[in-house]
């Protein structure tokens, strides 16, 4: 029961790893706020989850937003004690075919998105004297893809950005960074079933270039994230672990 007591702030609540990070949370006692661009699946999410859930519709990418939801789950919850800034999307292809706006997007919802969850809820956990935060990176912001500058270039900057802030949130908040590899989430499948026509296909196909010649599953990854946001982790902070079934190191 690692979170009893505990209220985790979530971007990218309503579906994947967010969603099953909330899963593993209620399950040890806790309770979270599910904020999601898809106000109404995170709605829906938080009452099948239950544990006194809720969701909240933001794009992170505005920081107003941001800060909306971080109010409006302290007014429910009564604080935070941890936030998963796990908001995102992939958009690959080559770099000519990226302009000035779609590269911004790209930025301003992971980067700023991160930054903003972080910026916000940080005084929150502070006055509350405890917290952990956990961002969300990318094996792609430690090893090269094809087509997939401004994806790799957000995710290297949340790694940069948890180092950086880790002082600032120091003594009473940790903050560390996971960077999955493959994972089976709402991401992927579309993917997965465009490259191999069906989701076990897809996997084998994904999965080939794994050491352990299969994907992640959101849960994996909820793993790992829930031992940076519990006290399991209470003297790591400004880390990057990458989670990815030996990828980034074949
Ligand atoms: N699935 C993978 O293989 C993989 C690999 C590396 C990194 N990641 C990262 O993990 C994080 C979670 O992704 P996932 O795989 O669970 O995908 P997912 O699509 O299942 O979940 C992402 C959620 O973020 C929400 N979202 C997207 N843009 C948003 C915005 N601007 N504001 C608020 N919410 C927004 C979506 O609505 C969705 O509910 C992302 O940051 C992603 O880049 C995923």
């Amino acid at each position: 029961m690692r979170f009893e007591n505990k209220v985790i702030f979530i971007t990218g609540g309503a579906s994947g790893i967010g969603r099953a990070t909330a899963e593993r949370v209620v399950a040890e006692g806790g309770t979270a706020a599910l904020v999601d661009l898809d106000g109404d699946r995170a709605r829906q999410v938080a009452e099948e989850i239950g544990g006194g859930c809720i969701g909240l519709a933001a794009n992170v990418a505005d920081e107003q937003q941001v800060a909306d939801a971080v109010r409006a789950t302290v007014a429910a919850l009564g604080g935070i004690d941890g936030v998963l800034a796990a908001a995102g999307h992939a958009e690959f292809g080559p770099t000519a075919e990226w302009d000035a706006d779609r590269l911004m997007r790209m930025l301003s919802v992971h980067v700023g998105g991160t930054f903003y969850a972080c910026k916000h809820a940080l005084p929150v956990m502070k006055q509350r004297g405890r917290g952990a935060i956990v961002t969300i990176a990318s094996t792609a912001a430690v090893m090269a893809n094809n087509n997939n500058v401004p994806y790799g270039a957000a995710k290297a900057g949340i790694a940069g950005l948890t180092r950086q802030l880790m002082f600032e949130a120091l003594p009473e908040v940790r903050i560390n960074c996971v960077a999955p590899g493959r994972t089976i989430t709402g991401m992927t499948t579309p993917l997965m079933l465009a490259r191999g026509g069906d989701m076990e296909k897809g996997e084998e196909i994904f999965g080939a270039a794994i050491p352990m010649k299969r994907m992640g599953t959101a849960d994996e990854l909820a793993a790992a994230i829930c031992f940076f946001l519990s006290d399991d982790s209470s003297f790591v902070t400004g880390q990057t672990l990458v989670v990815d079934g030996g990828e980034t190191i074949s």
